[in-house]
């Protein structure tokens, strides 16, 4: 579904990531941890085409996507759930839907809404709050459903729990394993709640530095005490 070969990408003259090599099968789930500043949201900024790409390529469903603009990944299948600014908080959540449902392939809107509202039932009872006044867990849960709703093949989720007390953590943490389940999507995760993202992944890669310095099974993670010790804070 994605397969991401010797990258090296950044802004301009900053060059973040180095020689990264990824690959997500139709319905994983890929898990992406690292240290502030390593490169997380550059990874999704790349394959969402936001980043300036040096060399190496990107290949999505078989296409080869390095360089491609945004919205033409977007039209392919591709939806990115931000860190941050994901929703429009002067606008409703009925109305936050509707604008990414439009852009989209999507021809039943109503039809996809009720969908939506089936997962979350919270934003059907908050459909008509404006999304800048919900909690962080609602707001959350409405960022990944304004990607969700356009049906994408593959789903970019930029530290989707970060800030958010365990109950909403592990709510979303259950939604994001439902949504694949239910709809076979592939889901690149971007966490920083390591537990979480490893309880969730089908295989992790952490990043440091702009570079991927371990790629395996969770299982086989949580035996390289070192890494998660010195990189990501867990453990003696
Ligand atoms: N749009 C941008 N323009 C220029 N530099 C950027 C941009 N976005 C990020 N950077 C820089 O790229 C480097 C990697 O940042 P990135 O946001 O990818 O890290 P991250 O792993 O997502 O960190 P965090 O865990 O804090 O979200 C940092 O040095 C950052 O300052
Ligand atoms: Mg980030």
């Amino acid at each position: 579904m994605l397969q991401i070969e010797n990258l090296n990408s950044g802004y301009g003259k900053l060059h973040v990531l180095y020689d990264i090599s990824l690959k997500c099968e139709e319905g994983e789930i890929i898990s992406v941890i690292g240290p502030n500043g390593a490169g997380k949201t550059t990874l999704l900024n790349s394959i969402f085409g936001i980043a300036d790409i040096y060399s190496g390529s990107i290949i999505i469903d078989g296409k080869d996507t390095t360089r491609l603009p945004p919205h033409i990944i977007s039209r392919m299948g591709v939806a990115y759930v931000l860190q941050m600014l994901n929703v429009f908080a002067q606008l409703t959540v009925e109305e936050n839907l509707r604008i990414s449902a439009s852009y989209s392939k999507i021809k039943d809107v109503n039809k996809a809404m009720e969908e939506i509202y089936g997962i979350f039932p919270i934003l059907k009872e908050r459909k008509k709050q404006l999304a800048g006044t919900l909690s962080g867990g609602e707001r959350q849960m409405l960022a990944i459903s304004i990607g969700l709703i356009r049906n994408p093949k593959i789903l970019l989720l930029d530290e989707p729990t970060a800030g958010l007390m365990p109950l909403y953590v592990k709510m979303i943490a259950n939604k994001i394993r439902e949504i694949r389940d239910k709809r076979g999507i592939s889901i690149i995760l971007v966490e920083q709640n390591v537990q979480k993202a490893l309880e969730l992944a089908d295989k992790a890669y952490v990043l440091v530095s702009g570079q991927i310095i371990f790629e395996g099974s969770p299982s086989e993670l949580k035996e390289k005490h070192e890494i998660m010790k010195l990189y990501l804070g867990v453990g003696e």
